[in-house]
């Protein structure tokens, strides 16, 4: 056998991008790459992009730029843009950035095996149809090496959402889910390799209605069930979720399934009606306030989650504070917050824009919001007694860093033989992104 070759991967944006780099080393397994997580030996490097906000088709070219050494150094050396960026810029990624040997999207990296074979004869490669072929039933069917106790799994991709200022339906296109039985199968591959909790993961994770075995179409929740029979599998998660395919049975799962962890993640974008309209998000406030009540009823710890955009084109002060109020009034325990970015192609690009000066001031006053509840949130915890799914080491001597049920990052002092087991924790102590406790 040759020398494996090495190939070094970067991923930026959302988790989907972290499933689908993984996928990505994968496929390149089968032409003797393995994966090294340092780019200056590398024989290919690999850029997972995203173009969800401004200036990241910039970062991209300046990023490439810095390998420009490296490629001095080794000719040899390939080069690729996979993700998003490559999906919404394909070949002028090559002209702008000649070193580029590949561009790959979304939707076709289960090409790569054939796009390296044409870099091998001295060509460039480019792919970034939408197929017809699922990319899913492509890749290599089980994925063997052990790995640690939490992963992603893509269970739906694409969204048909168009809301007026997002780029994910032209980058990922039209919504497909996969179906049930490959999904059941991979779950298990993954228990089986030490897996302990599944994130499921699509653009609207919800939307989700794969073929079921019995040749009818099964939602999230039938899955998230089905799923939860896999001796093993501990905890499952979804996310992102659209307020609008949060069905009932959905909402029944969180309050029955011992599985389903008590965490949501909810974006809104908006409190203000007036604002929510113009993005096209197909809901109000109010019904997104009653669907959260809902949910909670259903399972009163939840802690929830969610995104919001400020200064979206015609934003005024009024529109703002109702955002604050939707805030106040739901109760976040984490949630992201950005400035709305005008991406090029979107309808929502084509409205004049809210003073800038303005979009910071308001992006500052909701985080302080939004800070103080995660703090308050987190700060309550303190005395209780959390379930921790142990991941790692953490970075004292002697401590060991895992999740609790609601995702909190958690520290405690114990042995390494922790990892990948779910072990009852005191909490002691809240700090700004953490909670540290005791084993019990
Ligand atoms: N499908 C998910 C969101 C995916 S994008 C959903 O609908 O909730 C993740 C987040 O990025 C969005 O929730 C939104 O808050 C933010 N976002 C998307 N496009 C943006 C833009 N043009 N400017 C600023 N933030 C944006
Ligand atoms: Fe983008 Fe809206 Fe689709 Fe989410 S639902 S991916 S924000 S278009
Ligand atoms: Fe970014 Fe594409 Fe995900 S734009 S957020 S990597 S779907």
């Amino acid at each position: 056998m040759s020398e494996p070759k090495k190939l070094y991967v970067k991923t930026y944006g959302c988790q989907m991008n972290v499933y689908d780099s993984e996928r990505m080393v994968e496929a390149l397994g089968s032409k003797g790459y393995v994966q090294t997580d340092t780019p200056d030996d590398a024989d290919m490097i690999l850029l997972n992009t995203c173009h969800i906000r401004e200036k990241a088709a910039e970062k991209v070219y300046s990023e490439l730029g810095r390998f420009r050494p490296l490629r001095d150094a080794n000719p040899d050396l390939k080069i690729g843009v996979a993700g998003c960026v490559a999906q919404a810029e394909g070949e002028e990624i090559i002209r702008r950035q000649p070193m580029v040997d590949l561009v790959v999207g979304p939707q076709t990296y289960h090409r790569l095996p054939e796009m390296v074979d044409t870099l091998a004869e001295g060509g460039r490669a480019l792919d970034t149809d939408f197929p017809e072929e699922d990319k899913f039933a492509h890749l290599p069917k089980t994925r063997k090496a052990p790995r640690g106790p939490t992963a992603f799994l893509t269970v739906q991709e694409g969204c048909d959402k168009f809301c007026a200022f997002c780029v994910v339906p032209y980058t990922r296109g039209a919504e497909v889910s996969r179906p049930v039985e490959r999904l059941l199968h991979e779950a298990q591959d993954l228990v089986e390799r030490g897996v302990r909790e599944i994130t499921l993961l699509g653009q609207n994770v919800n939307a989700y209605h794969g073929a079921g075995p019995d040749g009818t179409e099964w939602g999230l929740a039938r899955l998230i069930r089905r799923m939860a029979e896999i001796d093993g599998l501990e905890r499952i998660r979804f996310t992102t979720s659209h307020p609008n395919d949060m069905e009932d049975d959905l909402i029944a799962a969180h309050g029955d399934c011992a599985k389903l962890m008590p965490y949501l993640h909810l974006p809104v974008q908006s409190g203000s009606d007036r604002i929510l309209k113009a993005m096209n998000r197909k809901h109000t406030a109010e019904h997104y306030i009653r669907l959260i009540a809902r949910i909670r009823e259903a399972r009163p710890d939840l802690l929830l989650s969610g995104d919001f955009i400020v200064g979206f084109p015609g934003e005024t002060e009024a529109d703002f504070q109702a955002t604050l109020d939707l805030v106040t009034t739901v109760g976040y325990g984490q949630a992201y917050s950005f400035k709305y970015s005008a991406r090029p192609g979107t309808p929502a690009a084509e409205r004049p824009g809210v003073d800038q000066t303005e979009a910071d001031d308001r992006l500052q006053r909701l985080q302080a919001l939004l800070s103080e509840q995660q703090r308050a949130e987190q700060d309550g915890m303190v005395g209780r007694e959390v379930r921790v799914l142990f991941e790692k080491p953490g970075r004292m001597p002697g401590q060991m860093v895992g999740k609790s049920d609601y995702l909190h990052a958690v520290h405690v002092d114990g042995p390494e033989t922790l990892r990948g087991q779910i072990a009852p924790v005191r909490i002691t102590a809240s700090a700004s992104n953490s909670l540290a406790g005791m084993l019990i």
